[in-house]
């Protein structure tokens, strides 16, 4: 039997509305408030979405407080320890984990698809040297609609298959086009003897005249690293890439929309602005100075790469990805770099002070990512970049899982409306 409805009363009227109490396989359960303007006339109010669900999904489970992560039901600790980005991806977007034969051909349509039209380079060719990579990129990709405009019939299975093979391929491509415009150089064109990282490395520091070797720990780390990017549940970039793909839009446009909702520096841009503070911290003496800024609410500032919406205990990723960084800097030889003593440092001193404790602010996934990103020489402008490619992974398989239901209408929120009430225009000449 299912559980029972809670019930909303209009304490003036009397009138009663039913709450169906709905239940996942895990978590809270949810109260379907459909009934409560048909019955009572009123809207609910939830400004930034902080309790309130906007959709069912399958794919991703966090539980805020004991610091849970499950892709498809598997812990994210086992995926990072076990798995590969491929890997994950195929299980992401269908589901389930890919027989051998499946990972194969799936690896395999993947690579073939990572070569970008010639066009769409020169298009990347006519930034500005100075560019952001993540505005060149979000442009690029809502460009790619007038690329490949032969497959972007949202109804169409095949279509939306070919659609995630070449999104997911080409986003490398386009960052490394992107960054190689940045400095000048020559575009690396991808290699399909080499795996996705692999790959994506090749494109970014090698160079025609002389022969590139590949880092097998370099490509292990942006592998790891991109495992625990892949998907997040219903963060601000997934969301706004379900809205954007509600509205039946081409699914190129909803991913350029969803790359530049990551961009903001309380989201994606986050791995980039913590390095940048780190900077402007210098050393650890000026720690003290610093968290009494960002404690200040007038200041503006925030303790970058601390804090989120739903964990309240502690990122499952930062825990991984501070691991990982410990153990890439041995192996690379940069044991001593400053910037990670200092990062070790911040992160002692704030997880100590009552303003961080009180409020259950703990560092996420970025706090550590950005020094992994500088270790292995990505330049600090493509790190949110390098979260796009990894996310692009999530938001495709949400985008899947939206146009796939058959229930999916435009997602249109109401208002808490507090402006004017209705009044007659006035000509200029009389007014004062
Ligand atoms: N530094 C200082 N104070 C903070 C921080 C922080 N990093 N994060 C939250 N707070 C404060 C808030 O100002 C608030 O204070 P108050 O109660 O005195 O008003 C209190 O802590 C509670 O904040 P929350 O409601 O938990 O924060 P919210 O859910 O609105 O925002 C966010 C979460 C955006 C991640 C925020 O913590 C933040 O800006 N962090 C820094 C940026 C960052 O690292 N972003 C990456 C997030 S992970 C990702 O998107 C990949």
């Amino acid at each position: 039997m299912g559980k029972p409805d809670y019930e909303l009363i209009n304490p003036a009227s009397g009138t009663r509305s039913a709450l169906p109490v709905r239940s996942g396989t895990i978590g809270p359960d949810c109260l379907d408030i459909a009934g409560i303007t048909r019955d009572q006339g009123v809207f609910t109010f939830d400004p930034a979405f902080s309790v309130t669900a906007s959709c069912e999904s399958k794919i991703t489970y966090i539980d805020g407080d004991a610091g849970v992560l499950l892709y498809r039901g598997y812990p994210v600790e086992q995926l990072a320890a076990s798995s590969s980005f491929m890997e994950v991806a195929f299980l992401l977007i269908n589901g389930e984990l890919p027989g051998a034969a499946e990972l194969t051909a799936f690896r395999t349509s993947i690579t073939r698809h990572s070569m970008i039209n010639e066009s769409l380079l020169r298009f990347t060719n006519g930034f500005h040297h100075n560019a952001h990579p993540m505005s060149m990129v979000s442009a690029v990709v809502a460009s790619m609609a007038a690329f490949y405009y032969d497959s972007m019939d949202i109804y169409s299975p095949r279509h939306r298959e070919i659609f995630s093979h070449r999104i997911i391929a080409k986003l490398p491509t386009i960052a490394a086009a992107a960054h190689k415009h940045a400095l000048g150089q020559p575009f690396i064109y991808p290699r399909n003897d080499l795996d996705y990282c692999s790959n994506m490395l090749s494109m970014f520091f090698a160079v025609p005249c002389e022969e590139y070797q590949v880092d097998p720990v370099a490509a292990k780390a942006l592998d790891l690293l991109f495992i625990l990017h892949a998907d997040h549940e219903q963060n601000a970039s997934t969301t706004t890439v379900r809205l954007a793909g509600s509205t039946g839009t081409n699914p190129y446009a909803a991913i350029s929309a969803g790359v530049s909702a990551l961009w903001g520096p309380a989201h994606g841009g986050a791995n980039e602005a913590v390095l940048n503070m780190l900077e402007e911290i210098g050393k650890a003496e000026n720690i003290p100075k610093y968290l009494a800024l960002v404690k200040d609410k007038g200041s503006h500032s925030k303790l970058m790469g601390f804090g989120h919406r739903v964990y309240k205990n502690f990122d499952p990723r930062a825990k991984i990805i501070r691991e990982a960084c410990h153990r890439l800097l041995a192996k690379l030889g940069q044991q001593d770099d400053p910037l990670f003593e200092l990062a070790l440092r911040l992160e002692e001193i704030a997880l100590k002070d009552e303003y961080f404790v009180s409020r259950k602010l703990y560092p996420n996934v970025d706090f550590y990512s950005g020094l992994i990103y500088s270790a292995l020489k990505i330049p600090r402008s493509m790190f949110t970049v390098m979260f796009a490619i990894a996310r692009t992974v999530g938001w495709v398989a949400h985008w899947l899982e939206m146009i796939g239901d058959p229930a999916m209408r435009i997602a249109r929120p109401r208002q808490l409306y507090t402006g004017p009430t209705q009044r007659d225009y006035v000509a200029v000449a009389q007014r004062r």
